[in-house]
């Protein structure tokens, strides 16, 4: 979700008002998530690096959390949405943690919408974690045999398939360490949209954009014709 600063300073507007705004995207993106069926949404709220932006937006952004998280937990649990946060959720104030896991409990038995904050979150970071899981494993048996599967029960996204589409908003084409590991096959769309003005016709823009490319898998075409074929 990138570009509400941008929108913000386009209305001579400060950059926290971007991120006010850019909360209304989210909700409105959630509810055409749940509603059309898609099982899984994961939403890049906040990177690792974003602790580097100037204080005052850094404590703006938390609060502004804690809000979106107060005041939207009750509808969320009624729509079946289930939340969950991945990435390192220490580095929160420890009322934010708890509001956090509070959540998550409220929604846990939702059936609608998989919903996935990646907060504090980093692909490499992700990485890093699995790895050291495996290393103390590696410490307490005698030799540990690493496979694809295996690595992927540790990462944070662990019981979660990988993402079919991925969605930049506000004009740059890069991953900006968001899911690192899980993107290996992912369709990549980006478009120019800041994420405030991004609404449900955009939203069904990148789907039909994704519906029409052909995912191979490292096989030809005509194998995958095949496939479908038989
Ligand atoms: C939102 O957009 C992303 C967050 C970290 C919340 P930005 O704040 O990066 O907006 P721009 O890139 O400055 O426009
Ligand atoms: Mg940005």
């Amino acid at each position: 979700m990138d570009g509400n600063g941008r929108w913000a300073k386009a209305k001579h507007r400060p950059r926290l008002f971007g991120h006010h705004q850019g909360v209304e995207t989210v909700r409105d993106i959630i509810k055409m998530c749940n509603g059309i069926g898609v099982e899984h949404l994961t939403l890049f709220a906040f990177s690792s690096e974003n602790w580097s932006r100037p204080k005052e937006e850094v404590s703006g952004l938390m609060k502004l959390f804690m809000l979106a998280l107060e005041r939207e937990a009750k509808a969320l649990a009624k729509n079946g949405v289930r939340l969950e946060f991945i990435g390192d959720r220490s580095a929160f104030s420890a009322s934010l943690q708890q509001k956090i896991a509070q959540v998550e409990t409220l929604t846990a038995s939702g059936e609608g919408l998989h919903l996935i904050i990646a907060a504090n979150y980093g692909g490499r970071w992700d990485i890093l974690q699995a790895a050291q899981k495996i290393i103390q494993k590696a410490n307490n048996e005698k030799s540990v045999t690493l496979s694809e599967s295996k690595f992927n029960a540790l990462v944070s996204t662990a019981d979660l398939p990988d993402p079919d589409l991925f969605i930049r908003t506000g004009g740059e084409r890069r991953i900006s360490n968001f899911l690192l590991w899980q993107l290996a096959y992912t369709e990549l769309y980006f478009t120019d949209v800041l994420w405030p003005d991004f609404n449900r016709d955009e939203l069904q823009l990148a789907i039909d954009d994704f519906s029409n490319r052909q995912r191979r898998f490292g096989m030809t075409g005509e194998q995958i014709k095949d496939q479908k074929n038989a």
